[in-house]
């Protein structure tokens, strides 16, 4: 479907997030490893925990979804324990989902079966060695094809591991913890810098013993049963993403999004759009189900250019693409190293972000581990298409919403893999957006 997106100004309201996307996967697989009934509230009911629900129901277990609002579920999970796992008859679909594949690989190495785990051509050339060789090393057997999916996947009785992480990647953490929860042994991760920490915080809510001490995690699982959590997910930051960005550059606005979650691990952008001089203010900081949130305020102004590389890279990695709108209204250079990772995601997402935004009139120079834009840059309208990545269809709508003339986005309902009621939320704070065809 093309999303038709026109000029506007003076976007206002108060919107609430739909769940967390990490948090949410989590709370799905946990839950389905827990010995009970698992419930999550604002539960993300998107395309790509979609994919994840189809594979756990494969798998054997009962999961409920109770619609309450665009992408919005109470989702209700009966864990079984460990053991509770059947082999599926079919293999496993992940559609595009790396996060459903990668932590299905860490649950799959306990399990005494074999399965095999596929997606669609998008996430068939992301890299899986990364996950497939340390737990091999714990004495799963995985084949995989060429370091990609398909994968097949043979579980065993895991030993302990002691692994130098090469990336810091919260995917590889997780899969590496899941799989411990099979382990006979203890599990200790070297982890080269923050990355997200929602499955520490999630496997202690759920009654783990974990350490983390400067990025050395360890967790010994021996005799270990997970316990079900009843919560309510905290609004995601990376949906909050779209609508930080939509307020600083569509003139005008001010915008406020309720309940978003600010762990520290998920605030780069955040940080470096205030660094900017984006008008952004937190409000009401409290907890909810062992993550921080806050309550924030947007207003449209000017920015500055700002130079992003190091350990924040990490914590605004899905953020990019929608960053690139802010850099493209900022006075002066905005560059972007120490980001290579930016080219394994959904899509190469320098190169996609340089091909796009270009046809919408936009200068940016590529570079092998980021890009640099030298603004401000007044963007035209034009057609463009969303290579199959959800997260680049919602940031070249937030680029039309400060363009001169429409904005064509062919193949934009790939959104609904992560913020079904993206359109509906922008078009309640004032935006002239919709779908056609
Ligand atoms: C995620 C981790 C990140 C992120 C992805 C979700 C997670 O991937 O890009 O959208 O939920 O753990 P990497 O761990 O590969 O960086």
């Amino acid at each position: 479907m093309k999303l038709i997106v026109n000029p506007s100004q003076n976007l206002t309201g108060r919107v609430t997030l739909p769940g967390d996307k990490s948090i949410s996967h989590r709370a799905l697989l946990l839950g389905a490893m827990a010995d009970g009934v698992t419930t999550a509230r604002n539960w993300l009911n998107a395309g790509v925990t979609a994919r994840m629900v189809d594979c756990v129901r494969a798998l054997g277990i009962a999961v409920n979804i109770e619609p309450t609002g665009p992408g919005r579920a109470t989702l209700t999970v009966h864990g079984r324990g460990l053991a509770g796992f059947q082999p599926p008859a079919e293999p496993l679909f992940c559609g595009g989902s790396a996060t459903t594949m990668r932590f299905l690989m860490g649950l799959l190495a306990t399990q005494p079966f074999t399965a095999v785990v596929d997606g669609h051509a998008g996430l068939r050339r992301r890299p899986m060695e990364r996950i497939a060789q340390p737990l091999r090393q714990m004495g799963a057997t995985i084949e995989t094809t060429d370091g990609h999916a398909p994968l097949t996947i043979t579980g065993a009785r895991l030993a302990g591991i002691e692994y130098e992480m090469p990336v810091a990647s919260a995917q590889l953490q997780t899969a590496l913890l899941l799989a411990a929860l099979g382990a006979e042994g203890p599990v200790t991760l070297r982890q080269p810098g923050p990355a997200r920490d929602h499955t520490l915080r999630m496997l202690r809510g759920m009654g783990a013993e974990l350490t983390d001490a400067g990025g050395v995690i360890t967790f010994n699982p021996v005799g270990f049963r997970l316990q079900p959590l009843d919560f309510t997910v905290p609004g995601d930051m990376s949906a909050a993403a779209f609508l930080l960005v939509t307020a600083l550059t569509t003139p005008g606005s001010t915008i406020e999004l309720a309940g978003v979650n600010t762990n520290f691990t998920r605030t780069g952008l955040l940080d470096m759009l205030q660094a900017m001089g984006g008008a952004i203010k937190l409000n009401g900081a409290r907890e909810q189900a062992g993550e921080p949130v806050a309550d924030l305020r947007v207003q449209a102004g000017p920015l500055a250019g700002v130079e992003v590389c190091g350990e924040v890279v990490v914590r605004m990695i899905d953020e990019f693409p929608v960053f690139t709108v802010a850099a493209l209204h900022a006075a002066g250079q905005t560059l972007v190293r120490d980001a290579a990772e930016l080219r394994l995601k959904e899509s190469d997402r320098i190169a996609v972000v340089v091909e796009e935004f270009g046809k919408l009139g936009a200068a940016i120079t590529a570079h092998p581990d980021g890009f640099a834009i030298s603004g401000p840059q007044q963007l035209h309208g034009g057609q463009v298409r969303s290579h199959r990545d959800h997260r680049l269809a919602m940031s070249l709508a937030v680029a039309g919403l400060s363009a001169t003339e429409p904005v064509v986005i062919d193949d934009a309902d790939e959104l609904h893999e992560s913020f079904p009621g993206f359109v509906e939320t922008l078009q309640t704070l004032g935006a002239d957006i919709r779908w056609q065809g």
